[in-house]
């Protein structure tokens, strides 16, 4: 039997290549070639321009006629303000995250939502028989009748079938086990993962359906497949958080219809994804009093202030190399932050194991969480507490002085809704909102973190 013939993609670019090779010569990405059956087709389905004018020719900004952008509530606040205000009509949006978060959750409460305001939905999944897609919908609660569920894995039948019933919006979990047939590679391969998003793209567009496709991830967190499946889509979403945990985080890693800064908080209970409104609440939950190395830091989260709580234990190393684990954050900044201490302030920490924590599953990498983590890591090395009622915020250069941030009346608002009396900042952030700061707040502005008293007596 002849060999297969196959072809090498590069997982970053996607360009082909008829042999492997350690760099991409496109891209000059190391690493990133893979073998891939080739396929038959040499025009990919999904190229050429997307018409929606009917005009082939270039045409005059004021001739297009820019249809007023209508959004549909996914029916979450939550969903809604990730997505930039709502689902876009004839969008695609990639869904990703890791195995058991609850995209295929989040999706059907989705479409649930949908259907129960009068929309039409089609959900096809390729992944479950529809016995267990209605297992978990029994969990979640009554789907109306305009709600179409569909176990399809081939590509062309999905999309007679979604012309047959013309749902406003469809949803395809998963984009790895749908095929095209005309595609030799198996479903899941780079090839066919690029086609068939390709051939949703322009189904979405011409037909003027929403299309959510659900896409996993590698083991190192970016969606399995080609690396430009992000560029080929509309909106990336992703669905994160600690599988210790119950919360769920909802990002836009990328959004032609909106900012990618915001961010949903999702509770997983017994009956599906409940909303957080309040995440601060949520993230402060369980959180020790007055414990050493437990310190409270306002961080921002798109346009949302939300609390939360780092943690440190500094403690004497018994080895020759001290361990330092940094875990919802990010570990090389806790090193520089550990260095700017150790040399603006004087205390030793090289003799010191440290492991620095973000409770509450959030990841944060906000400059702005500097301050708390140099209070928190202080104050465990000193094994003292901060002040009751204590919040931080600031971020910190090498001189160890303290910066200005974004939005820090916001964050002293939110600190003060929750009850917090004393918090700490840089000067200049003080002076510049003291005038309108809550009534019966201390602001406390620092300077330099030498100026942080040794028993945290602001
Ligand atoms: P799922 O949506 O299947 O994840 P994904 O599609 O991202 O792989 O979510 C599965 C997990 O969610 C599973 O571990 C069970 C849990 N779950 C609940 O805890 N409560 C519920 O009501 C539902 C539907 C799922
Ligand atoms: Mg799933």
């Amino acid at each position: 039997m002849a060999k297969e013939k196959t072809v090498f993609f590069c997982t970053e670019c996607g360009a082909e290549t008829p042999k492997w090779s350690g760099q991409c010569a496109a891209c000059g990405a190391w690493n990133t070639i893979a073998e891939a059956p080739k396929t038959r087709k040499t025009k990919a389905s999904g190229t050429g321009p997307l018409r929606d004018t009917g005009v082939a020719g270039p045409v005059s900004l004021k001739d297009i006629d820019a249809r007023e952008e209508q959004r549909i509530s996914t029916g979450m606040e939550e969903l809604n303000r990730v997505l930039g205000g709502g689902i876009v009509g004839g969008s695609l949006v990639l869904a990703s995250g890791d195995p058991g978060i609850g995209k295929s959750t989040l999706l059907l409460q989705m479409a649930r939502n949908l259907a129960i305001s009068g929309e039409k939905v089609l959900y096809v999944s390729g992944e479950e028989s529809l016995s267990q897609i209605k297992l978990r919908a029994l969990r979640i609660g009554d789907c109306p009748d305009s709600l179409w569920f569909m176990a399809e894995t081939d590509m062309e039948t999905i999309r007679e079938q979604a012309l047959a019933i013309r749902p406003v919006v469809m949803i395809v979990d998963s984009v790895q086990t749908m095929m095209l047939p005309e595609v030799e590679s198996a479903p899941g391969s780079v090839s066919q993962i690029r086609e068939n998003t390709a051939y949703l793209m322009r189904f979405a567009k011409t037909e003027n359906i929403a299309v959510f496709l659900v896409g996993h991830v590698t083991k190192d967190g970016s969606v399995a497949g080609p690396k430009m499946l992000e560029h080929m889509v509309d909106t990336v979403l992703y669905f994160e958080g600690d599988s210790t945990t119950t919360y769920r985080i909802l990002r836009a890693v990328k959004n032609r219809f909106g900012s990618t800064n915001e961010i949903g908080v999702f509770e997983m209970g017994s009956g599906g994804l409940a909303e957080v409104a309040n995440p601060s609440e949520h993230m402060l939950r369980g959180m020790p009093e007055s414990e050493p190395g437990s310190v409270v830091a306002v961080t921002m989260e798109g346009t949302r202030p939300i609390l939360v709580e780092v943690q440190a234990l500094v403690s004497k190393t018994n080895f020759n190399l001290p361990r330092r684990t940094a875990a919802g954050t990010d570990f090389n900044r806790m090193n520089l932050l550990l260095a700017v201490i150790e040399k603006r302030v004087g205390v030793a920490f090289s003799g010191c194991d440290a492991y620095l924590n973000v409770a509450g599953g959030l990841r944060v990498t906000e400059p702005a969480l500097d301050l708390p983590i140099i209070l928190a890591m202080l104050s465990g090395y000193r094994n003292m507490p901060l002040p009751e009622h204590t919040v931080a915020f600031g971020e910190i250069g090498l001189t160890g002085e303290l910066r200005a941030v974004s939005q820090a009346l916001q964050r002293v608002r939110e600190a003060a809704k929750l009850g917090y009396r004393t918090i700490v900042m840089s000067a200049a952030d003080c002076e510049k909102i003291r005038g309108d700061a809550p009534k019966g707040i201390r602001l406390i502005g620092l300077h330099n973190i030498r100026e942080i008293p040794k028993d945290f007596a602001f």
